[in-house]
């Protein structure tokens, strides 16, 4: 074995990433391409362009990440890529450049599960902080994406780990709830942002949003709406408790936005925002006054209620199951980890419970390749290689 050098690809979605990290532990690079501004003008990501757009991407994405980490392809011992969950186009780009790349090289090719990844973010930064203690503890992990809202129980076992699927979402991700709200009340893709930036001038007790309990014989008996996000494992053995449901609360802000007639004021926003080829793109806000010039103060409170609902969720059923579980140790990834009043409840109340729980930075919260190149060092030292018959699997599902 060499000095432990993986370079990984990543193309799930709507970022081409490339990263070379040292024995899942050491990131020598990590080089993101967003394609954000390509699919923001449709107000969501549009697969065709996406393929695409990778295809434009990946050669010079991947040559960035060796050369920022000042290393050859001759110096990998391995070549990770992720091979699902995600679109199948986008996926099929860095799986077969992958490929291509070990196949040249005589390298072994690992597959990585895009979840997997998520949650080897925070391992790989506990590991860079020499936090070492903690990066290999099991911990209960929450998931929760534009495309996902997983709960994992995550072991360590012998140098690789074991991952218990807990709960997930039964139809909407919960970043993928951010994104519609964000698009109804005419602001900007992915809405994320946008909504956690203006969130913080509103009153989150304005509107009564709630969660009702999940009926789970209702989904068993194929009576409840379903989505692509749910159809990646079965529900029959999870606890209700669990389980989550994004749906319903897309649903309840589009019924007050037309109680109260908001709408053209949705859409002012959206001509404000986006109307004009060519005109400077509108920034999201960060005082009150930018805030209150974009919308008004009924959105806002709007904005605030809907974040607070959702976040008391994420934040009621994770810490169930950490209590159920016995779990001591909480990893919150995945893009909607870079929410602020997420952070800030979760440390609070996990703080409260005398639980530890570890967010990843910024750049390693959303879609990277640093977390998949963590990810597959337990596959490389377990021996643990893909075939050349690897091929994209878009419903992939982590654990059981
Ligand atoms: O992990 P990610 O980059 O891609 C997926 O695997 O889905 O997550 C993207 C999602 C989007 O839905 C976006 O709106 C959401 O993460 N997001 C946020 C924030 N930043 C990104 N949601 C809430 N607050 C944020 N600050
Ligand atoms: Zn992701």
């Amino acid at each position: 074995m060499g000095s432990g050098l993986i370079l990984a690809i990543e193309s799930s979605c709507d970022e081409t990433a490339a990263a070379v990290v040292e024995r899942g532990a050491r990131t020598l690079s990590s080089v993101v391409a967003s394609q954000i501004a390509t699919h923001a003008r449709y107000g969501g990501v549009v697969p065709e362009i996406a393929s695409r757009e990778h295809l434009r991407a990946i050669v010079p994405v991947v040559r960035a990440a060796l050369a920022e980490a000042g290393v050859g392809l001759h110096d990998m011992d391995a070549i990770a890529v992720t091979s699902g969950p995600g679109l199948a186009g986008a996926l099929l780009v860095g799986i077969t450049y992958a490929k291509a790349l070990a196949f040249a090289q005589g390298l072994p090719l690992i597959a990585v599960n895009h979840l997997e990844g998520h949650i080897h973010a925070v391992l790989l930064q506990e590991r860079e902080a020499r936090a070492e203690a903690g990066a290999d503890q099991p911990a209960l992990a929450l998931v929760v994406s534009g495309g996902h809202t997983h709960l994992y129980l995550c072991r360590p076992n012998a140098g690789s780990w074991h991952y218990s699927l807990m709960g997930r979402t039964l139809d909407d991700a919960a970043g993928e709830a951010y994104d519609k709200v964000a698009k109804l009340l005419g602001l900007g893709y992915p809405g994320g942002p946008w909504i956690d930036a203006l969130a913080r001038f509103g009153d989150a007790h304005a509107v009564p949003f709630a969660f009702s309990q999940i009926k789970t014989k209702l989904h068993l008996a194929g009576k409840a709406p379903r989505t692509k996000a749910a159809k990646t494992a079965p529900i029959a053995n999870l606890d209700p408790r669990f389980l989550f449901s994004f749906s319903g609360i897309k649903t309840a802000v589009l019924r007050y936005v037309e109680l109260h007639n908001l709408r053209p004021e949705a859409e002012a926003r959206a001509v404000r925002l986006f109307g004009g080829m060519g005109k400077k793109p509108v920034k999201i806000p960060a005082t009150k006054e930018e805030a209150l010039g974009l919308c008004s103060q009924q959105v806002l409170d709007l904005i605030a209620s809907f974040q607070h609902a959702v976040v008391g969720d994420l934040l009621k059923k994770t810490l169930a199951a950490a209590e159920s579980l016995g779990a001591r140790r909480l990893l919150v990834t995945g893009g909607v980890a870079a929410n602020r009043e997420l952070r800030a409840r979760f440390g609070a109340e996990a703080g409260r419970r005398g639980l530890s729980v570890a967010f990843p930075t910024l750049a390693l919260s959303t879609d990277n390749a640093a977390m998949i190149a963590a990810a597959a060092w337990p596959r490389f030292q377990a021996g643990e290689f893909a075939d050349a018959g690897l091929s994209a699997d878009p419903s992939f599902a982590l654990g059981r």
